[in-house]
């Protein structure tokens, strides 16, 4: 993957509308908006596992049918690229839907890369 953690940080620019990068202490990394879950921590961490977020179906599908499944930078950077062939391919359902209405057309590597190092352990 090799992403540039640095480059990743500006094109977070495009996520924050809908998501924050905020410590379980309450530090913010990047102040966001609240459309999509925090994703502090996300490398590493359970599908669709943010407390109190309202995830769609098809996500929720995904975590029910994976229970021991965590988020790999290789999925990662598919998910941001186009999330709904990802959700299709994970459910095995072809109508399955996503909430999240973007798609990241480059430095897929970069982001994902900077939300690893915003991931402890
Ligand atoms: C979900 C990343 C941009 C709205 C997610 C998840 C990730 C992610 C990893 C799943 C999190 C989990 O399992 O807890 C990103 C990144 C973005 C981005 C890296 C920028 C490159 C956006 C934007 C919006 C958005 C711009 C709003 C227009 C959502 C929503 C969900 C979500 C609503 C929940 C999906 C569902 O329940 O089906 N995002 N996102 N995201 N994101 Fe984003």
């Amino acid at each position: 993957q090799e992403g540039d953690a640095a480059k990743g940080e500006k094109e977070f620019n495009k996520c924050k509308a809908c998501h924050m990068v905020q410590a379980p202490d309450g530090t913010d990394i990047v102040k966001g908006g609240k459309t999509g879950p925090n994703l502090y921590g996300v490398v590493g961490r359970k599908i669709a596992s943010v407390e109190g977020f309202k995830y769609g179906d098809g996500i929720l599908e995904v975590a029910e049918k994976n229970p021991d499944m965590v988020w790999s930078e290789a999925d990662l950077i598919e998910y941001v690229t186009d999330p709904k062939p990802w959700l299709v391919e994970k459910t095995g359902d072809s109508a399955a839907k996503t909430k999240m209405t973007f798609k990241l057309g480059k430095n897929q590597a970069d982001v994902v890369a900077f939300l690893a190092q915003h991931s402890p352990d």
